[in-house]
């Protein structure tokens, strides 16, 4: 019995020092926030490049699928995931975010602009061919490649 009382504590506290459980500090918990979003993101528009590159075959129905997942993307409000002071002098290690995306605020709304024009656009077409499809992944890589130049650590 006092065994298995003590196991119980032990896995309660595995859950709740197990990374992504919602932890202690509110600004970590939105780096994390953010980044998940940054990754759903790569994992969606990877295969449309592959698609663009003629590195994977154009299919149309998943083009229009990842296409409109970016696009669905777009309504997320996730504003609380760029908290002030979750930059790289506070959480070194962390995070690659810069402090002048808080510090030039709101320079980075216009980078995340052209993202969401270029993600709307390339949602448009995507299904169309691989022609039509290439003919918008241009700006959506830019868009994502700008803003990482300016408020992102280089890699
Ligand atoms: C408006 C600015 C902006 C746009 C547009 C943008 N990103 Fe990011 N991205 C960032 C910032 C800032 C970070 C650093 C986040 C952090 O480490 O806290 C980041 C980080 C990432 C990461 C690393 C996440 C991690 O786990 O550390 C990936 C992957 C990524 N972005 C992919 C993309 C892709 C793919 C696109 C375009 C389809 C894109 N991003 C568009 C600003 C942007």
């Amino acid at each position: 019995m006092k065994t298995t009382s003590r196991l119980l504590l032990v896995i309660a506290g595995l859950a709740l020092s197990a990374p992504g459980f919602a932890g202690k500090d509110p600004l970590k918990n939105a780096i994390k926030a953010r980044q998940g979003e940054m990754q759903l993101r790569a994992f969606n528009v990877g295969p449309l490049f592959g698609m663009a590159k003629g590195k994977i075959d154009y299919d149309a129905d998943l083009a229009k699928k990842l296409a409109g997942n970016l696009k669905l993307m777009l309504d997320l409000d996730n504003g609380r995931a760029w908290a002030k002071g979750s930059d790289i002098d506070n959480y070194m290690g962390d995070t690659t975010a810069l402090p002048k995306i808080w510090t030039t605020y709101p320079e980075i709304s216009k980078y995340g602009k052209k993202y969401v024009e270029a993600v709307n656009e390339l949602a448009a077409v995507a299904g169309d061919g691989r022609e039509a499809l290439k003919s918008k992944m241009g700006a959506v890589g830019k868009s994502c490649k700008g803003c990482h130049d300016e408020f992102r650590e280089k890699q």
